[in-house]
């Protein structure tokens, strides 16, 4: 897939069929999410990942967002590892270019994914679920599986509107 059409036509994925996701696919997308650029070059992420049904199950309870969990074949847990940051701002801002890194990955080998944050509200919770360690900070959660439809309609604003000096107008 070409790179520009990947990130027009990514959305966001959140009701999957039942098929299975490889392991192969997965570590490509922890591959594409490690690509991400950081300051420093520090690559503050690591993941978790969580594949195993009754642990997804468990997973849900933890989030308004539980549905796209449960439907789920795969969610990643992205962390920010302290001994590896340098500038809390920086270092969560690579989170999130890791983040859409994995997202365009996912897009371009045919899965469907969604970067969950609500479920940040019960983070420790989550974290003791899951067996990461206390001194991790959860910064997102990725599912993913085979999406059940595609072309999903979304929006965005007009550059016009979020270009302060009006370039190229
Ligand atoms: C930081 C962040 C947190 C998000 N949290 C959630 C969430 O908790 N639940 C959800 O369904 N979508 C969540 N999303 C996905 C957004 O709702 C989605 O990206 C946005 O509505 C635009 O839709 P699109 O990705 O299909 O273009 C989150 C996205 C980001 C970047």
């Amino acid at each position: 897939m070409e790179l520009l059409e990947g990130i027009y036509s990514r959305r966001s994925v959140r009701e999957f069929t039942d098929e299975a996701v490889k392991r192969g696919e997965i570590r490509e997308i922890l591959k594409a999410g490690s690509w991400a650029p950081s300051g420093l070059n520090n690559q503050p992420w690591r993941f978790l990942v969580v594949d195993d049904v009754d642990m997804l199950q468990k997973l849900a309870r933890y989030t308004t967002d539980g549905e796209i969990i449960a439907s789920s074949r795969v969610c990643i847990a992205v962390c920010a590892d302290p001994t590896a940051m340098y500038d809390e701002i920086k270092d969560y801002m690579a989170l999130g270019a890791c983040v859409e890194n994995m997202l365009l990955a996912a897009h371009g080998i045919g899965l469907g994914a969604v970067w969950l944050g609500q479920i940040l509200n019960q983070a420790e919770a989550v974290k003791d679920l899951l067996g990461i360690p206390k001194e991790m900070k959860l910064a997102a959660v990725v599912a993913l599986g085979r999406p059940a439809r595609r072309g999903q309609a979304s929006e965005r604003r007009e550059l016009s509107e979020l270009i302060l000096d009006g370039y190229g107008e």
